[in-house]
């Protein structure tokens, strides 16, 4: 990333505190977790949903820097340990996030969104409607490279590995009053192949996040 590019986040981020993706390109490093504490847990179970009317806005920066890090962020920096469990700690489970700008995938180590294509892929990320328009999509990939197992206990794994990830995004937007939706309708030969995946990365699920209408 570019010094002058790094500035324009950076000054954009202080001043206003809305994401500006659609302006700007390259990676995006995303703000410290910041939850508002009068939300309880109580609320955000209670509230917990699905929703498939999506609002044409994007989300805020730190709500996406929440979100991902509520999805699969780094909250033990000691051992690199992550929000969601994971089989063995593999942590074979990788948050790509679908946006107008392009294709990013989340770097939890570093708290960045790394930017993976240049294309929007929204469309690519499901077979309803809503998937095209709505601010995010996100795509859990399973990264068998990085998983313990025979093939069968790889896809168990990731699958249960991905639901875990799945609820933490859901119980964030409850928490925030964002809608999403949780994917499985989705043609994965053709995102994968959108997306450039190794033979070994597989599609899990999908997730679409944004405002409701
Ligand atoms: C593994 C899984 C796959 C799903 N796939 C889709 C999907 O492709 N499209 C969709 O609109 N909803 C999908 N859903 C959402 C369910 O329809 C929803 O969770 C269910 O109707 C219960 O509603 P609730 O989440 O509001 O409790 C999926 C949910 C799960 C757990």
């Amino acid at each position: 990333m570019s010094g002058k590019f790094k500035n324009t986040v950076l000054i954009s981020m202080f001043f206003s505190n809305v994401l500006m993706v659609a302006q700007t390109a390259g990676d995006i490093r995303l703000l410290p977790p910041m939850f508002a504490k009068e939300t309880t847990l109580y609320d955000a179970l209670k509230n917990r949903k699905s929703e498939r009317s999506f609002a044409d806005a994007d989300l805020s920066i730190q709500q996406l820097s929440n979100l991902l890090w509520a999805a699969a962020g780094v909250n033990r920096e000691d051992s690199g340990k992550r929000t969601a469990p994971t089989a063995h700690n593999d942590q074979e489970i990788d948050v790509y996030a679908a946006m107008q700008t392009g294709l990013y995938l989340y770097n939890a180590k570093d708290h960045i969104l790394e930017k993976v294509l240049d294309e929007d892929i929204r469309s690519a990320t499901g077979n309803q409607e809503f998937v095209k328009d709505a601010a995010l999509n996100l795509i859990y990939v399973a990264d068998f490279r990085r998983a313990k197992g025979d093939a069968e206990s790889k896809a168990f794994y990731s699958a249960t590995d991905t639901g875990f990830i799945s609820q933490n995004v859901y119980l964030y937007c409850a928490a925030e009053g964002l809608a999403t939706v949780v994917r499985g309708w989705v043609d994965r030969e053709k995102l994968a192949e959108k997306m450039q995946l190794h033979p070994e990365q597989q599609i899990i699920l999908t997730q679409t996040v944004g405002l409701p209408k």
